[in-house]
Formats: structure tokens, sequence, C-alpha cells
């Protein structure tokens, strides 16, 4: 497995790879990389010649109250877990060399990354459209893949990829969890005792509610009612926002149907954490 710590380098070398005719998948990442990550890695590595991993904590999307000069990194562990992975080429690049001085360009995705969890982290979404549009340049690759788990950026990138004609195309990969049903996520660890033991509420509601939904309830209002009900009844939840969108489009839905995606963000102390499920067949499983 190689290591390219360079823009230039990674440009020279995906050029190389796509002379030789091979196919190139993109996993980007923030690195500290779990289960979840290694999956999406198992997916493109099943669909590409040359599968690419990029770890680059992305300083736009982080606002200027949240966590990236705590954000866990560990280079040397994520290099170990994607060569066990099967990654043929590591992109790990310094934030100078994606954002040279003067840097005044973003990509903004109007509508999709103002609500849910945009609305909550203004200009989030913007750094992630921003730095993947990038990656995608440097790297060029035929396909990239995306967690459901952040089901909001998967459909945003779907919708930049489709409205930029960029020649790419975008995978998701599934949400992996838990034995108990908590998604994986980098910021799992930040839980103390007593909120690691309450999170797995957000998998259990949103079950309930696929349950319900199962049953015969269409009701969006009804449904996310008893979700939010499930999670503020543990004592260190605080919902943010549980809703109901269409999972690609991410308009809101008044009546439950297949593809609807029930999205929540709860904090837990000070850790957000997110999660989703997309009803039907549509979203497999989420
Ligand atoms: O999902 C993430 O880890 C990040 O948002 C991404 C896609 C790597 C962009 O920085």
């Amino acid at each position: 497995m190689e290591i390219i710590r360079t823009v230039g380098e990674m440009k020279e070398r995906a050029r190389a790879l796509r002379a030789s005719g091979a196919v190139i998948g993109l996993v980007p990442t923030m690195g500290y990389l779990h289960e979840g990550h290694l999956t999406l890695v198992r997916t493109a590595r099943e669909l590409a010649d040359s599968v690419v991993v990029s770890i680059f904590v992305n300083p736009t999307q982080f606002g200027p109250s949240e966590d990236l000069a705590t954000y866990p990194r560990d280079l040397e562990r994520d290099v170990a877990l994607l060569e066990d992975a099967g990654a043929d080429i590591v992109f790990a690049p310094e934030a100078p060399d994606v954002y040279p001085r003067g840097f005044a360009t973003v990509v903004h995705v109007q509508r999709l990354g103002e609500k849910l969890c945009g609305a909550f982290r203004p200009g989030h979404f913007d750094g992630v459209c921003t730095v993947v549009a990038k990656l995608f340049e440097v790297v060029r690759p035929d396909l990239s893949v995306f967690g459901q788990k952040d089901g909001q950026q998967a459909a945003i990138i779907e919708r930049m990829v489709e409205d930029l004609g960029m020649d790419v195309q975008v995978i998701r990969g599934p949400t992996v969890r838990e034995p108990d049903g908590l998604a994986l996520s980098s910021r799992n660890g930040y839980l103390s005792d007593e909120e690691r033991a309450e999170a797995p509420v957000l998998h259990a509601a949103l079950e309930h509610a696929r349950s319900l939904y199962d049953s015969g309830e269409t009701d969006t209002a009804r449904v996310l009612g008893e979700v939010r009900a499930m999670i503020e009844a543990k004592p260190h939840a605080e919902v943010q926002y549980v809703s109901a969108v269409d999972w690609k489009s991410l308009d809101d839905v008044a009546e439950l149907r297949a593809g609807t995606m029930l999205a929540l963000a709860v904090f837990f102390g000070k850790t957000r954490l997110i999660d989703n499920l997309v009803l039907g067949e549509a979203g497999g499983e989420g």
C-alpha cells in the first residue's frame, strides 16, 4: 500500500492509474477509522481495481465552536487498518496543500444543505462539498463510496455530482452498528459510560418507527412524536431534531412511504450523534 502526502503526487499517480485503464474507487474519510469506514473500503475493493482512501480532517466543515482541534487522529493506526482492508493508496494531504493561500471558492448545494444537520451547522455542507469536489478533481475516481450513516451528506453529494455533471458514480455503503444498535462513529469515544449506555435508544427509536410503519401507520407527526418521546425518556439525551424526508431529494414528507428517511441528531452531554433509517426497500439498510 502506498502513502501519498501531497496533492501533486496524488494527481500524478491517479493520472498513471487512469492511463493504465484501472477503475479507480475513492473512499473519502477524516481518519480515526472504524469498521464503518472499513466496510466502505471493502465495497470499493469489490468494484474498483485501485482503491484510494483519503484521510483529511477537513477544517472548512467544522463550525467555530466545533471539535476540529480535538477531532481524534491516528494516522499510523489508520494505515495499518487500511492495509488489512485491502486499500491500495492512502492519500493524506496537509491543509495548506488542499486549501492554498487566498482560497476563495466554495461549492454550495442549495436547499439540501440548509435543513436537518445543515440548519444547526451553518456552512458545514459547503465545507463537505468543497473538499469532496476537490478530492474528486485530484483523484478523478470512477466511483466513490459514502456511508448511509451520513444520509444527508450522501444525498447532497449525489445532487452535487448530478448538478455539476461530475463523472463519478456515488455509492452508498451500509451503516455499521455495535451489537446493541449504536451506529459506529468516531465520536462515540467521547461518550461517558452513562451516555454510552443510553445511546442505543437512537436505533431502538428508529426501529420502533419502522415497526409502526410496517404495521400500517403513515402519520409522520405521530411517528416522529413517538421517536422523540422514546429518546427524551433518557436523562442524558437532548434531541436536536427528528425529521422525515425523502432519502434522495431530502424533501419533507407528510405521509410516511417507502424511501422516507427518518433522520435525527441528539446530544448526549456534549457529544452530538446522528442516525437514520430508510423505510421500505429504497434505501437498503439504514
Ligand atoms: O464523512 C466524512 O468523514 C467527511 O464529511 C468527508 C466526506 C470525508 C468530507 O470531509
